[in-house]
């Protein structure tokens, strides 16, 4: 019995000690050490011996189980330092190489000023609401207040597709009909909902205009909304976006979509008013649109303008991130190049 131990041994270590490679360390693994390997064959024949030979044969296979383990990773330290040895040789890993620096991936400006807005916007009540980037002519243009011809279209130079009644929303705007068609219960319901999102105008790309950019638009409809309402979330949310003293301003102008229509400027966060290069020496930095929503798109939203009404503003992120970062280039946010985006 003992010879077949022996035998086995002398086999195994032979057949080792001429192994040169991974795939001949792994045969040998599997031959000798394996779970059908001849080691295990010969704690199968245990069985088989007389009573009183059993236990002093399985004490020996087991220390041979144990010595050629260990032959085993003494052979495969031995392999994988003289193939180390020998690529440093053969020049294959060059150690004055500098190492590859890790880079860490970063959060987008824009996606960075979004999440701020988001949460201010959670905390006051408003629900993100999703809409789409290919838009309807119809819900871009028509059921804003702005039927074909009208010429305020053309304060949006828009990407249409092959099919002209499909187009790239020029704004998050009709988000609005989504959102009140989608939200509003046929017009029984009150909602808050801010729509972020990308939008695209086909315009010649400047430092100050890019044919995607996104928006944040607002939206709150409901029974006795008035502009007083408007301005006061607008003023929170300066306060809570730039700082506890921001304070705020109000210019008359002109939306399709709202009457009355605003301008809303901040007070210059950078000079703190006194007046800077930023804010070109007004002391005030324009942040939104802004506005009562207008009867007729309460009523394209199917809320009925005699019992609700409702206030929207749309904002600019990258403007915003400008400003605060003094990126003098718009071109730098979808422009892909990590020496700018690596800075955030
Ligand atoms: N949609 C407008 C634009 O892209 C921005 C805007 C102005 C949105 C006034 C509004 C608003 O919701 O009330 O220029």
């Amino acid at each position: 019995m003992s010879q077949s131990i022996d035998a086995l041994r002398e086999a195994a270590l032979a057949a080792l000690g001429s192994i040169h490679d991974n795939d001949g360390l792994s045969a040998w693994r599997a031959q000798y050490l394996g779970r059908r390997g001849a080691v295990s064959g010969l704690f199968g024949t245990i069985g088989s011996l007389p009573k009183a030979e059993r236990a002093i044969f399985g004490k020996r296979v087991n220390a041979l189980q144990g010595e050629l383990r260990q032959a085993f990773e003494g052979r495969e330290a031995l392999i994988q330092s003289q193939r180390l040895a020998r690529e440093l040789e053969e020049g294959e890993i060059d150690i004055s190489l500098p190492a590859q620096p890790r880079r860490r991936g970063g959060i987008h400006p824009s996606t960075r000023t979004h999440r701020e807005f988001q949460q201010i916007w959670a905390e006051m009540g408003f629900q993100v609401f999703q809409s789409r980037d290919v838009e309807e002519d119809e819900f871009n243009f028509t059921l804003l207040n702005l039927p074909p011809h009208h010429p305020a279209r053309d304060m949006q130079d828009t990407f249409y597709t092959t099919d002209p009644r499909v187009l790239l929303r020029t704004h998050t705007s009709p988000g609005q009909i989504r959102a009140m068609r989608a939200l509003g219960a046929g017009g029984s319901k009150p909602i808050r909902v801010i729509l972020p999102g990308m939008c695209y105008r086909q315009e010649q790309v400047t430092a100050r205009s890019e044919i995607q950019f996104t928006q944040v638009e607002g939206l709150a409809v409901g029974r006795n909304i008035r502009m007083s309402d408007l301005k006061g979330t607008i003023a929170e949310f300066a306060k809570r976006m730039y700082s506890p003293d921001a304070r705020v301003r109000y210019r008359a102008s002109y939306f399709p979509f709202t009457e009355p229509s605003m301008e809303v400027d901040v007070e210059c966060f950078l000079c703190g008013g006194a007046g800077c290069r930023v804010c070109k020496y007004t002391g005030w930095l324009e942040i939104a649109g802004s506005g009562m929503v207008h009867p007729e798109v309460l009523r394209n939203g199917g809320y009925d303008p005699s019992e609700w009404s409702g206030f929207a503003f749309g904002m600019g992120p990258e403007r915003i991130t400008m400003l605060k970062h003094g990126i003098q280039d718009i071109r730098y946010f979808w422009g892909n190049d990590l020496r700018f985006l690596q800075q955030f």
